[in-house]
């Protein structure tokens, strides 16, 4: 068997390379230049994305199957097109298995309302895990109070780490889906998906998964995972807002009843009675968000230049030499230690609130999210109410890491203790 070659980590040239691809790299705040270390809350754009989405609306612009004119004909090509390269960035095995969403929130409350609600009883159980983002908890939570249904919630460990011991225990009889992210947004773990996937399985147990925070930093590869649903939204991996996508396998698409009613998603409509399109457009009404498909698809295109498993290295290298640095920083606490994590750096510090610890980073030029990250009950685990988080992309380096420590050398000063 070939061996596999490891994963080189690309040396600084080429990351000052990708850097100039992102235009708003350049810009200033306050007078200083960008560091740009909000990535889990949104990702910057290359100019490639930029240039698709601009070359959409000035040579293709037009609604899709609709007309028999020469651009809607592009349009539609675009559109269907942007589809089939998004099937094969994740390794779907036809492009009928993607549906155009506005983001991994809209996706997964089409699989809950869509393909959960109409089958789940009083007493039946859906299973999700204690590092969820509020978009999935909050769509169980109203599926279960249309039905009747239970949430349980697999408990994490200090580090952060899933209780897999717990995660194949809870699975039982009465669950109906398991829904767990592939990497935590507040605390940067990653997930053992294709175990879990497997324990579900054994146990006749679908199961979604949460790909937001992993999307532009690992793999993806549904087919070899075998899971049923995965859900991820084009902004966080250099793509425009608005535009997403949910994987699901084409038999659970045909199963699944439509969720939204309008144009598109039909094929005949009288007074009396409609008939509904076939997969995936059955889940597609109204105009979609056609050039954030085509600029999503050109986002993964420059992903897939670059090979998400070699900016994932780079990442890695960027987290270790990042919590290096923070770990020397007085009074500061890391949340979220994971062994298997992505580049994301979550911590409080004893002498400042973290939106303090933000306002003083902003004036130095670095921006990172502060607050609950949109994952209140992951605050409530670790007993705070908020943390700082810093979350990096292909494009970000030592010197943005540096960039941070001083900043925070500033809060000391600031705020001493
Ligand atoms: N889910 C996004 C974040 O983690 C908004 O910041």
């Amino acid at each position: 068997m070939k061996p596999v070659e490891p994963v080189r980590i690309p040396d600084v040239e080429t990351v000052a390379r990708w850097r100039r691809d992102f235009p708003i790299l350049r810009e200033r705040v306050h007078g200083l230049p960008l560091v740009y270390l909000d990535n889990g809350a949104t990702t910057q754009k290359p100019e490639s994305v930029i240039a698709a989405e601009r070359a959409y609306y000035e040579q293709t612009n037009a609604n899709v199957h609709r007309g028999v004119h020469l651009l809607s004909q592009r349009a539609t090509d675009a559109y269907e097109g942007a589809r089939l390269r998004i099937a094969r960035f994740i390794h779907a095995a036809r492009a009928e298995e993607i549906v155009y969403v506005r983001g991994t929130t809209e996706a997964i409350n089409l699989v809950a309302q869509s393909y959960v609600r109409p089958r789940v009883n009083p007493g039946d159980e859906i299973l999700i895990s204690a590092m969820e983002h509020h978009s999935n908890i909050v769509p169980w939570q109203m599926v279960c109070a249309q039905t009747g249904a239970t949430l349980k919630v697999v408990p994490i460990d200090d580090t952060g780490t899933l209780d897999i011991d717990a995660w194949e225990r809870m699975l039982n009889p009465r669950t109906r889906l398991a829904a767990i992210t592939h990497a935590s947004n507040a605390l940067g773990t990653i997930n053992p998906i294709a175990r879990l996937i497997e324990l579900a399985h054994a146990r006749g147990v679908p199961v979604l998964i949460d790909g937001a925070q992993a999307i532009a930093h690992l793999p993806v590869d549904v087919a070899a995972l075998d899971c049923d649903f995965y859900a991820f939204s084009g902004h966080k991996v250099y793509g425009p807002t608005g535009i997403g996508a949910l994987y699901a396998k084409a038999d659970l698409l045909e199963a699944m009843p439509p969720w939204q009613g309008g144009g598109d998603m039909i094929r005949s409509v009288t007074f009396e009675k409609t008939e509904y399109n076939t997969i995936p457009w059955r889940f597609e009404a109204g105009t979609p968000n056609i050039a954030g498909a085509v600029a999503l698809a050109a986002a993964l295109d420059y992903v897939s230049a670059i090979g998400v498993e070699v900016a994932g290295t780079h990442e890695a290298e960027l987290l270790a030499y990042a919590s290096d640095a923070l770990r020397e920083v007085p009074n500061l606490r890391m949340i979220g230690s994971a062994k298997e994590k992505v580049g994301i750096a979550s911590f409080v510090m004893a002498h400042a609130h973290a939106h303090d610890i933000g306002t003083v980073l902003d004036q130095c030029g670095v921006a990172v999210r502060t607050g609950h990250h949109c994952a209140m009950p992951v605050m409530a685990r670790y007993g705070v109410p908020a943390t700082v988080r810093a979350s990096f992309a292909l494009y970000n380096t030592r010197a943005d890491v540096d960039a941070l420590v001083a900043g925070l050398a500033r809060v000391q000063e600031m705020f001493p203790l």
